[in-house]
């Protein structure tokens, strides 16, 4: 474990790939316990730079692309965008936001490659790799599906398997399937470039699981362990790619190769920080290269392997660079008691959140990080959401500054009053008040954030408990002087209050700041019980939280369970073609466009409809099976197909004479086949 003071801190969170809104998994996973490791480094006056950006290379992108009709290009510039202004609008305070499309990232990431290639580090190999015939494509990746060899997941990317975590190579996967076509694929040779990792295993054993056991999470050694004491290994990984998005392969002859994204995107936290120190003026290196510097990566959990293995083993071999300190990768936040999923629609969206409860950023910061999945998967439920936002936020937070704020405005014109004598239990008070933040503190630097924030919750009690036994309400008619000391204590155990929870509540610390009038604070100032001076005025307080009632978040598990709906319809399997018919079999039908002229309900039959049909050729009596589907007046004057040849049947004591046609939905809805307008009853269809 390094104890040592670091000069500087560079601090990054996972770069999120450009290929969809961002959801509430992406935030509990490492970007509001990121914001709140620097918010408190840069309340501590500590240099920092908090760097992210969008990962916008890969299969992940082009997937996405051939879905919605768009070039990778076009994808990847809607999503960076929405997904930096959802970043912004919760507070994430990045120093700097860049893209792995930028030039800066391309010449840095071919120059590391470079770099490799000529120290001869990369094995150079021609193996066999998947191929669609169909698409005429090598299969990188997520363009490959299988069962994972290690857990049964069946939906198991060619590079990782989401679920249990393991980094896979496509020839892992079980009876692997072509994304592209759904075809099985089949071995084509190919020259790649491999990082032998077998080389790095006895450094990175030591730097890991020797000199970082005490100061690592349990789930992140756990990952590395059962990676570096395998017993075949660390096996080398192609850092390249064939494919056509993506950043070239810096070598001649290696035309329709790309960098292998997960080489290329750890690359950019480095051309990110370039970025940003370019517009500041200053220099990028000490960020990167310095020995005082503290390199920490926030992660989830599927991200571990490629921070702690193979980043650090490029970073070592390219030389001159800091490994991490830290990498507090997250487990996993679920909804609702299933896995948060992009393609199911089964998500809260950071953007639709916004618009629904607006203002509330704070609230689910709050809720996210006091159920973090710091130690284990989570879940994330509406009612939980509700249950901490009106029995914590409104009425322990919200209700103690409140009752001081409001009674200091009431008895003393908004004036901080002037501090008496103190009692014994004032004393006790203020003694707990000042120890609160370096408890607080401890826990943020050992990542510990929901147990930081338990600590700031418990200091918003000790403030609500204070005014619920001292009574100043009560007090002001019997003892006015003692009032006044107690609204002083009061009032500073919320401005301290504001401060050490401004790291986890910014919104909210912000609207204190300015209602106290305090400017310039930083976390050296918590723990003073006079922050605020007597007579000072205390501006507005706006509302810091409000009650959130059942039907809102009754109407947000409703919109899961609807979209959970269509979802299933949409992708509920199409019925199999039928068997192979003839020509002849075909030509035997009779189809024709006709106008259903009369409808009405069969007697005694909830099914059926009676139709008067116009054939063109004459009038004909159709039995339907469509009262659940249609009314009959609906159906009156409507021209549709039917096949008239069909052998007369009798159905309840009536003829039928013939079969009008419908198409049926995968969910079983019954819809009219009708034809161009102007075609005359009796035109056949053929
Ligand atoms: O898992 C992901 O979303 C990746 N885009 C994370 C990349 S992190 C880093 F290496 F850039
Ligand atoms: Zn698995």
């Amino acid at each position: 474990m390094n104890n040592k003071n670091f000069k500087r801190y560079t601090v990054t969170a996972a770069l999120p790939y450009a290929n969809g809104p961002l959801h509430i998994g992406h935030l509990a996973g490492c970007y509001v316990p990121s914001d709140i490791y620097v918010r408190y480094l840069r309340s501590q006056g500590r240099e920092v730079a908090y760097i992210c950006g969008s990962d916008e290379h890969g299969v992940a992108i082009t997937i996405k692309a051939v879905k919605e009709g768009k070039t990778p290009q076009q994808v990847v510039d809607q999503y960076h965008e929405m997904m930096k202004g959802s970043f912004k609008q919760f507070g994430i305070s990045f120093d700097h936001y860049s893209r792995t499309s930028a030039q800066v990232h391309h010449e840095t990431a071919q120059g590391f490659f470079t770099d490799l290639y000529e120290k001869g580090e990369f094995l150079e190999q021609t193996t066999e790799q998947y191929y669609d015939e169909e698409a005429g494509q090598f299969l990188a990746d997520r363009y490959i599906e299988g069962i994972c060899p290690k857990c049964g997941n069946e939906h198991a990317y060619g590079d990782q398997c989401e679920k249990c975590g393991s980094s896979l190579s496509p020839t892992d996967l079980i009876n692997p399937k072509s994304k592209l076509s759904g075809r099985t694929p089949v071995l084509k040779e190919t020259k790649h470039w491999f990082l032998d990792l077998a080389r790095y295993q006895p450094f990175l054993k030591k730097w890991i699981l020797e000199d970082h056991a005490d100061d690592w999470k349990n789930n992140v050694l756990g990952q590395c362990r059962s990676w570096l004491e395998a017993g075949d290994g660390l096996q080398a990984r192609s850092m390249t790619r064939d494919l056509d998005w993506g950043i070239k392969v810096p070598l001649e002859g290696a035309d329709g190769k790309v960098l292998y994204v997960w080489f290329d995107a750890p690359i950019g936290y480095i051309s990110s920080t370039k970025e940003w120190a370019a517009e500041k003026g200053i220099d990028w290196q000490p960020y990167w290269k310095d020995q005082d510097t503290k390199l920490v990566h926030f992660i989830g959990k599927d991200n571990i392997v490629f921070h702690c293995i193979i980043f650090p083993a490029i970073l070592k071999t390219h030389g001159g660079y800091v490994l991490p300190e830290n990498v507090p990768a997250n487990e996993f936040l679920n909804l609702e008691g299933e896995k948060i999923s992009t393609s199911r629609n089964w998500a809260v969206w950071l953007h639709e959140y916004l618009e629904e409860f607006p203002g509330k950023q704070d609230v689910l910061r709050y809720v996210l990080t006091a159920n973090a999945p710091e130690t284990k998967d989570n879940d994330f439920t509406w009612k939980d959401f509700q249950g901490r936002n009106n029995s914590e936020l409104v009425a322990i937070y919200g209700n103690f500054v409140n009752r001081a704020v409001v009674l200091t405005q009431k008895f003393y014109q908004g004036e901080v009053p002037a501090r008496g004598e103190l009692r014994g239990y004032d004393k006790g008070v203020l003694s707990a008040l000042e120890e609160f933040p370096e408890k607080i503190a401890a826990s943020i630097e050992r990542y510990r954030f929901r147990e930081a924030l338990s600590i700031v919750m418990d200091f918003a009690r000790l403030g609500n408990k204070y005014l619920a036994d001292t009574e100043p309400w009560k007090e002001i008619k019997t003892d006015p002087e003692r009032t006044k000391t107690i609204l002083n204590i009061a009032l500073n155990i919320a401005a301290n209050l504001a401060i050490v929870s401004e790291p986890f509540l910014p919104f909210t610390a912000s609207k204190l700041f300015e209602m106290f009038g305090m400017d310039q604070v930083s976390w050296s100032h918590a723990g003073n019980g006079k922050l605020l001076s007597e007579g000072k005025t205390l501006g507005k307080m706006g509302l810091l939280f409000e009650k959130i009632e059942d039907e809102t978040v009754e109407k947000q598990v409703q919109k899961l369970l609807d979209s959970k709906k269509m979802n299933e319809a949409a992708n509920a399997p199409v019925a199999p073609m039928k068997e192979l018919i003839t020509y002849d079999d075909f030509a035997k039908l009779d189809l024709r466009v006709v106008t259903i002229l009369e409808a009405e309900p069969m007697p005694k039959s909830k099914k059926l409809l009676k139709l008067k049909v116009d054939i063109g050729l004459g009038h004909r009596t159709v039995l339907s099976g469509v009262a659940d589907h249609f009314a009959p007046e609906f159906l009156v004057g409507k021209q549709v197909t039917m096949l008239i040849n069909l052998a007369p049947r009798k159905m309840m004591g009536t003829d039928s004479e013939g079969m009008i046609l419908m198409a049926e939905d995968k969910d079983g809805k019954l819809k009219l086949l009708q034809p161009h307008e102007g075609t005359a009853n009796g035109s056949t269809i053929s």
